[in-house]
């Protein structure tokens, strides 16, 4: 539609038209009989609810997809629709629609921009084709609990990190042109603004208290980096922060995110949170809601109904709040214009068949969970012997199809590859047998049984939106089952599901060999199988460090730093019942390959804000796998007025090597990486030396003098 077309339909809307496109609803006001795997459901929301007159008007629906619902819908609205305004549908495909990734925590073990916006643009292929528009994802809620159950849909504990790969994946699902949705593409919402990773203890939905100068050193973060990346919606997050409710809050929504941080689209609210106002007690009435989170700089207004409800009242006389339901109404309109909804306002089933489950998303699939897996510990026990016979895979996980995780979209188990199809397949000459306990497997197999495969972990419901847990542990029953299989004396290697980081307790001190490969989605089974067999090496590196008990969270690798750092020292920042840091910290992760780093060379030893300094290096590949080998690049301020952290990560890539591929890698270091904020939130760098760490956190490979 013309601009002056889309203008004069706008001027041509009530203002109860208006609040309508501002307001979001579930799939089931619509259809009565449609198929209850058609419509995904949350929790009810009491009070306010929508009427004959006002359903139709609204602007857009979330939970509903396929084309045949999505057009059922489309088909009611526009019947009913005065003005003929096409609805917009809006899911959460956080990791695959139907073809199903590893989960995020996964996918950001990899530390490889281009995998994750790869895996964003074959989800939004199926999501556009299934009639989705927007995307609610990517998260970038910076975390340090594992006891939080969304950890799983984090990007893990660095800002660098989460902000990068959250780029990565809105570029991906909007298409490359910045700013300009393409015809395989839907809009990504970006979320949950601001600091929802960090609730008090854990819980899900609870308070957050920040100090300004960490929120925005680290957790605002990872927001501003992804918002460059221009993703088209923005979801305001449920907690509270720093004592005001995020919903309600002009300071978060105007002020930092489209003030400070530029962003000039439309914000959500998250599922019900306008009318949760009166939950947090900042609101008595859902008139107040309404009024508040609209006067914050909430546009859309998700499943709860107050903006059509109050809306009109609260507009009478109140042109400030005009100018904002009209500048909101707007961008909604232009965004339905973007996609081409006032033409072509339905999916096309034909083209969604052909979409869903190509062959080239699947193999995407088992390339994503290859780079997902973190081989934690190996003492040479893996890869298995292509001489092993007889292969048990044990445990719980052994031959479940449940693999996809938590927000497993509409994955279907029984499309996914368990573990004993993949390795059935992987060692086709080998007898490969699964048992869930040991008591199930007979004597005389476990007598000459080559290699046992324990499967470990927690199950993928244990995770997940309203899924904390008080601690982050390994189940006992694993644990025992761990014991035994150590009792038998038996070559053996673990491998774990999760998605949390968990504490392992002793059992870690015996085992010969640890894969962790959280939830790793449709190919899970025939990934793990190739990591397992040595067809391909492991290359995923922790983004979220593993306690060595669960009572020590949060546990991050970037901690400030102490005036009695951990040391032998009971008068030392530590526990007296546990060893000194993680278990695994942030970065860890082995490989079957040999990778040497050589030649480093600093073009200067000083920095300045306008002269920064290149750093080179070679990074060789010794071996006969093809990596995907992370790189990273810490540093060291040695003295700064303001307490920093040990170590800060600078820069990350994810290099490609071929079989004994040499690189050479030429990286700029600027002042604007290097510095922090100041009392007064300014970035400094005060004069002295910073020291740099290259793939590894103590890997130290040379010092710049800051001038
Ligand atoms: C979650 C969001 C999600 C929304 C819509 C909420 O409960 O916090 O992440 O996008 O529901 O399903």
């Amino acid at each position: 539609m013309e601009k002056e077309q889309l203008r004069s339909l706008f001027e041509s809307m009530t203002w109860l038209e208006k609040l309508g496109q501002l307001t979001q609803t579930t799939g089931q006001h619509y259809v009565a009989d449609m198929p209850e795997e058609m419509v995904e459901t949350g929790p009810e929301m009491d009070g306010i609810g929508l009427n004959p007159v006002t359903l139709p008007m609204v602007g857009s629906v979330l939970g509903v997809s396929g084309a045949e619902a999505t057009n059922k819908i489309q088909h009611q609205n526009l019947s009913q629709n005065r003005l003929k305004i096409p609805l917009l549908f809006m899911h959460d495909a956080i990791h695959g629609y139907i073809t199903i990734y590893p989960v995020p925590l996964g996918l950001s073990c990899s530390f490889d921009n281009s995998l994750l916006f790869d895996v964003a643009q074959a989800t939004a292929r199926e999501l556009r084709a299934a009639g989705i528009h927007v995307n609610f994802s990517p998260m970038a809620d910076l975390v340090r609990d594992a006891r939080w159950g969304r950890v799983v849909e984090s990007f893990g504990e660095d800002r660098l990190v989460s902000g990068g790969l959250g780029q990565a994946m809105i570029q991906g699902y909007q298409g490359l042109e910045q700013g300009k949705i393409g015809p395989h593409n839907v809009a990504a919402c970006l979320k949950h603004f601001a600091a929802y990773g960090a609730p008090l203890a854990g819980k899900d939905y609870a308070s957050v208290d920040v100090s300004m100068r960490e929120f925005f050193a680290s957790y605002a973060k990872p927001y501003e980096i992804a918002l460059q990346a221009n993703p088209k919606l923005v979801m305001s997050s449920f907690n509270s922060l720093n004592g005001e409710a995020v919903t309600a809050s002009n300071y978060i929504l105007t002020h930092v995110l489209r003030e400070k941080f530029g962003f000039p689209g439309l914000v959500i609210s998250d599922w019900g949170a306008v009318a949760e106002l009166k939950n947090h007690g900042v609101a008595q009435s859902d008139r107040e809601c309404a009024e508040l989170a609209l006067t914050a700089g909430v546009d859309i207004e998700m499943v709860s109904s107050t903006y059509l409800a109050y809306g009109p009242e609260l507009l009478q006389a109140d042109a400030e709040l005009q100018e904002k339901v009209n500048a909101a109404v707007w961008k909604v309109l232009e965004l339905k214009n973007e996609f081409g909804l006032f033409e072509t306002p339905y999916a096309d089933a034909e083209a969604e068949k052909m979409t869903i489950m190509q062959h080239n998303h699947l193999e995407l699939a088992e390339q994503a969970a290859l780079q997902s897996c973190v081989l934690l510990k190996n003492n040479g026990a893996l890869p298995i012997s292509v001489q092993a016979q007889k292969i048990l895979l044990l445990g719980e996980f052994a031959q479940t199809q449940e693999l996809l995780g938590a927000w497993q979209c509409k994955g279907r188990f029984e499309d996914t590859v368990s573990l004993l199809q993949g390795m059935k397949k992987e060692f086709p000459h080998a007898e490969v047998h699964a048992c869930a306990t040991l008591e199930e497997c007979q004597n005389s197999w476990l007598e000459d049984v080559d290699m046992i495969v324990v499967t470990i972990g927690e199950t993928w419901n244990r995770s997940g939106e309203g899924h904390s847990t008080v601690a982050a542990d390994m189940p006992d029953k694993h644990k025992d089952l761990l014991r035994k299989v150590q009792g038998l004396g038996k070559p053996y290697a673990a491998v774990a599901f999760s998605g949390r980081p968990l504490a392992l307790g002793d059992c870690i001190e015996t085992m010969p060999a640890l894969l962790w490969c959280w939830y790793p989605g449709t190919r899970g089974g025939s990934a793990i199988a190739r990591l397992l067999s040595g067809a391909a090496t492991p290359s995923g590196r922790l983004t979220m460090s593993f306690p060595r008990h669960a009572g020590n969270v949060p546990v991050y690798y970037n901690e400030p730093r102490s005036g009695r750092p951990a040391c032998e020292s009971s008068y030392s920042s530590r526990y007296q019942d546990c060893e000194i840091g993680p278990l695994f910290p942030f970065g860890h992760g082995l490989s079957y390959a040999d990778i040497t780093y050589s030649k480093v060379v600093l073009s200067a030893n000083t920095i300045t804000k306008s002269a920064p300094v290149q750093l080179q290096f070679c990074i060789t590949n010794n071996s006969n796998y093809t990596c995907k080998e992370p790189v990273l690049l810490f540093m060291h301020d040695v003295a700064a007025r303001m307490v920093r952290p040990d170590r800060e990560l600078i820069a990350y890539r994810c290099i490609e090597l071929k079989p004994y591929e040499q690189k050479t890698v030429i990286w700029e270091i600027n002042w604007g990486q290097l510095c922090y904020l100041n009392a007064s939130l300014e970035p400094v760098l005060e004069p002295g030396p910073v020291k740099l760490f290259l793939n590894g956190l103590d890997n130290e490979i040379g010092s710049i003098e800051c001038c």
